[in-house]
């Protein structure tokens, strides 16, 4: 996060946010530390060198590789890997093409004009992809292969990045200038979401279809309602709405959904940042927003909007942090913010239909020592009656993870009257318990975990996949969370009791710890398999495709020294070949891989490359800060009247055919 003061606003990443009222600065130089303590050419010219490898993967991902080997069990994927490392371009496998379909500032719309980096303006940048694509999600129309909606949202802005003329370069670091009106007013309409339609032509190659009939953006101001048991609470009014139901726009989406009806559904993550101001004294929403830092002040906009500023909207925090779902087949369609999901820092919501029908999202909330949970409707799903569904998230059961130290794992619901959670503890209702699901679930003792980003189920196994991303604070290891300073993450699987996923019971396992298996300190358990390019760090989002393969993409490798960019990594997880990695794209320097999403027929893989040339210092071919005029890359364009421009790109296999396969 930025810190702010009166003249200027410093950058760093916003994925990087600290906890809950901690100094973003002392955490910066705990990674530094911990990138000088891993370097890998360091550890590789000592003693300890020779050793490494026997010394840090484990011995049953050893047995494991040894046994696939033996019986000729192979990974389940199929490509010629690509070489790790960090440039200014992007790169995917031999015989695929990685196309960009959308960048930053195309027209979404026949009226949209044209993309012009020096004369932005809220209302062109409202009518345009927006900034900072996250996740991505395909909705196909009339069951098409060649045709559907693309979902795709805009997480949050670089305003060294976006915009001319307004960084100075202070020691070495940047320092971004104060924003006016028309700044922030292009930040806003930049967030939140792009539904348009997508075609592929008649060579294969996907198109933007521009007068699309449900083409759509979604910004933080468009009109949106709260719905399900805390709407209308007296803690969700505010001066301007005195319903507690209306709300203007979402902020913060990170990744998020397609649910099995076609719906679109926003995890809305960092909200902290977006609020500046102070409480009245003794505010009663004090603890409540302390436990999630706000208000952070990263961006200006509670400047010119009230409902940015807690001193003059106190209550309009408790209407974002949720999961917004989004009737994609009505461009006119109000987005509805679902308060029976729980409201915390939403990373995704990914779902699966259950035996009995019912449909169960799984939930991380993407914070060092906060939770995993899962929501289960309590109706089923009618897959003949699309209308029936559109409600299914209003109401249900509300979980979080409790990890076992025997490898067992409970789902402990959150439902007033049960437990702690009464009015003895400050709930006085289901809605108190879902504004404030963090207090609630520390009630319950709730497993803290090492930022639980994407989790993604499996619907053939009954299993799930929680990526950790990394806990650079933890002190005290635990089962689920077994390293200390955890620089690199690790991915978790759920194995839900007799694969139902609506159990409130089941087992867990850690399918890899993350980091370079070579070093022994990492503590990296790779298979044996996975070559030298393969390992990655960092798990951010996540994609199992339609022959259940898992696919893994990063947020961090640049940040943690690893001599790599962030990518997209197959991950084998059945069989002898589990543990084993490949790598199969990689982004330019500076940015993370986020909205991997294979179509169904496994043709082509959708993945989003977010902030490239945020950052380069530590990469030789720039080695100094990246800003507006002086960026590190000029991805996709490479055009010098270009800013870098954050894009989603078609991967598509040479000659068609299936991915990996
Ligand atoms: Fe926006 Fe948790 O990554
Ligand atoms: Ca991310
Ligand atoms: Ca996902
Ligand atoms: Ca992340």
């Amino acid at each position: 996060m930025r810190e702010s003061n009166e003249s200027a606003f410093r950058t760093t990443r916003l994925e990087e946010a600290d906890g809950p009222g901690t100094n973003p600065t002392a955490n910066r130089r705990m990674g530094e530390i911990i990138a000088a303590r891993f370097s890998r050419r360091g550890f590789l010219q000592g003693a300890m060198a020779t050793a490494a490898i026997t010394a840090t993967v484990s011995p049953l991902a050893m047995m494991a590789a040894n046994e696939a080997h033996a019986q000729g069990q192979g990974s389940a994927f199929d490509f010629p890997e690509v070489k790790a490392g960090v440039d200014a371009d992007h790169h995917v496998a031999d015989g695929y093409d990685a196309d960009i379909l959308l960048r930053w500032g195309d027209a979404l719309f026949p009226d949209s004009p044209e993309f012009d980096p020096d004369r932005q303006t809220p209302e062109a940048q409202a009518r345009q992809f927006g900034y900072n694509n996250d996740f991505v999600g395909f909705h196909p129309l009339d069951g098409a292969d060649d045709r559907g909606l693309l979902c795709v949202n805009h997480e949050y802005t670089n305003e060294h990045l976006m915009f001319p003329g307004i960084v100075t370069i202070t020691d070495n670091e940047i320092v971004v200038a104060d924003a006016d009106q028309t700044r922030v007013d292009i930040e806003m309409a930049a967030h939140g979401g792009t539904v348009v339609e997508i075609r592929k032509d008649g060579n294969g190659k996907w198109k933007v279809v521009r007068d699309g009939a449900l083409n759509r953006r979604i910004t933080s101001n468009t009109e949106m309602m709260l719905t399900g048991p805390a709407a209308g609470h007296a803690r969700l009014q505010t001066v301007a709405d005195t319903t507690g139901r209306k709300v203007f726009g979402t902020i913060n989406n990170c990744a998020g959904g397609i649910t099995p009806w076609g719906t679109y559904v926003m995890a809305e993550e960092n909200i902290h940042g977006y609020f500046m101001g102070e409480l009245p004294a003794d505010h009663p929403e004090a603890q409540n927003y302390e436990r999630l830092g706000i208000p952070e002040s990263t961006y200006a906009w509670g400047r010119f909007h009230d409902r940015f500023d807690v001193s003059k909207e106190p209550n309009e925090p408790n209407r974002f942090g949720w999961i917004v779902e989004v009737d994609v087949m009505d461009p006119n369609s109000v987005p509805k913010k679902r308060t029976a999901m729980g409201r915390f820092k939403h990373e995704g919501a990914e779902s699966v239909v259950a035996e009995d029908g019912r449909v169960v999202f799984y939930l991380g909330d993407d914070e060092r020592f906060d939770y995993v949970y899962k929501f289960v409707t309590a109706k089923a799903f009618d897959p003949d009656n699309r209308a029936a569904n559109m409600d299914l998230l209003d109401e249900g059961t509300l979980y979080v993870a409790r990890f076992d130290e025997d490898g067992t794992m409970e789902w402990l619901p959150l439902t007033h009257g049960t437990g702690p959670l009464t009015a003895e503890n400050g709930f006085e209702s289901q809605a108190d318990v879902l504004i404030e699901t963090r207090r609630a679930a520390d009630l319950l003792e709730a497993t803290p975990m090492d930022r639980p980003e994407d989790i993604q189920p499996n619907p053939d196994t009954g299993r799930a996949y929680v990526m950790l991303t990394n806990n650079s604070r933890r002190t005290e290891a635990d089962a689920a969370n077994p390293r200390v300073e955890n620089a690199f993450g690790h991915i978790i699987e759920i194995i839900e009791d007799a694969g139902n996923f609506t159990a409130t019971n089941g087992r867990w396992e850690i399918v890899v710890q993350c980091g370079d298996p070579s070093v022994a300190d990492v503590g990296a358990t790779f298979s044996t398999e996975t070559t030298d390019d393969g390992w990655f760090a960092c798990p951010d989002n996540a994609a199992v495709d339609s022959e259940g393969r898992l696919w893994v993409s990063t947020d961090g490798n640049s940040m943690k020294s690893t001599g790599r960019t962030d990518g997209l990594w197959a991950l084998d997880t059945e069989g002898a070949a589990r543990g084993t990695s490949k790598l199969f794209y990689r982004v330019p320097v500076g940015a993370e891989m986020c909205g991997p999403c294979p179509t169904a027929d496994l043709t082509t893989f959708f993945v989003a490359v977010q902030h490239p040339a945020d950052g380069g210092e530590d990469w030789e071919g720039h080695g100094r800060p990246s800003y507006y005029e002086d960026l590190s890359t000029r991805w996709p364009d490479f055009d010098d009247a270009m800013p870098v421009r954050p894009s989603v790109v078609a991967i598509t296999r040479q000659g068609g055919g299936r991915i990996g396969a």
